[in-house]
């Protein structure tokens, strides 16, 4: 469904994807780890379209996404998409509902009843139905957080990325993070998910190890037959 084909990328003289390929299947839940720096980030944000690759390319339902112009990219992305930032970017001076309604505001048109609605229900369905008038700096780290996810559920994304979201989190508020987008794969959403707790990237069908810019040994790790892979543990064990 969705793949990265040989994909670079270098900012300056630094190469941050050398030649990664990576493909996540329709419904998969897909986690990518490795230690800081190694490039996860930056995968993510090439397989959500954000980041164009120097080389290689992006499929996606079979179409090529790289050679896109960038009106196309960004309906695509903002029809498909969702994304939920390592940092989570809540707008300070927005409500959580209206936090929530951001990927609906444009100038052009007022927002109706019905994304209102749809806003408040993905603030309950985070465990936040009574908190939607908060201002983000009101909220606990982990409810902003879940205010995050919301936003992202409120488009009804075919994908969800996640950049680290439980890096900000006890264990508890992390477990519960983790356990709402599982519950979004589980309904058929494709998930990918970068993580620094192999606990979590246990859950996932395949986990793709990155180090320096490159999916290690250029195998992805399917975890549902080797639950426990050593190579995975072991670099996270060092990061
Ligand atoms: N916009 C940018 N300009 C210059 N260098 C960048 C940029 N984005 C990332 N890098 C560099 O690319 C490398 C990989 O960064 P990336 O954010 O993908 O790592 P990461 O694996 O997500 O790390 P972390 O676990 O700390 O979030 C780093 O060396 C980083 O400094
Ligand atoms: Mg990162």
């Amino acid at each position: 469904m969705l793949q990265a084909v040989n994909v670079s990328k270098s900012y300056g003289d630094t190469l941050v994807l050398d030649d990664v390929s990576v493909q996540v299947g329709k419904g998969e839940f897909v986690c990518v780890v490795g230690r800081s720096g190694s490039g996860k980030s930056s995968l993510l944000n090439v397989l959500s379209t954000l980041t164009r690759p120097d080389s290689g390319h992006v499929l996606y339902q079979g179409e090529n996404v790289t050679a896109m112009g960038e009106g196309r990219i960004n309906r695509l992305r903002h029809k498909d998409f969702s994304i939920i930032f390592q940092l989570h970017h809540l707008l300070p001076y927005l409500t959580a509902l209206e936090n929530v309604m951001v990927p609906f505001m444009n100038t052009l048109r007022p927002i109706g009843q019905e994304i209102r609605d749809k806003a408040a229900e993905c603030l309950e369905r985070v465990g936040l139905g009574g908190k939607g008038n908060r201002l983000p700096g009101n909220l606990s780290g982990g409810e902003q957080q879940r205010v995050a996810i919301a936003r992202a559920l409120v488009k009804s994304p075919e994908v969800l990325f996640a950049d680290e979201p439980t890096g900000s989190l006890d264990k508890r508020n992390g477990d519960g993070i983790v356990e709402l987008l599982r519950d979004l794969h589980t309904e058929g959403v494709s998930l990918v998910m970068v993580t620094h707790d192999m606990g979590y990237a246990r859950l996932a069908q395949r986990t793709v190890v990155m180090e320096d810019g490159r999916v290690v040994d250029g195998e992805e790790v399917e975890c549902v037959t080797h639950p426990k892979d050593a190579v995975a543990g072991e670099i996270i064990t060092q990061a």
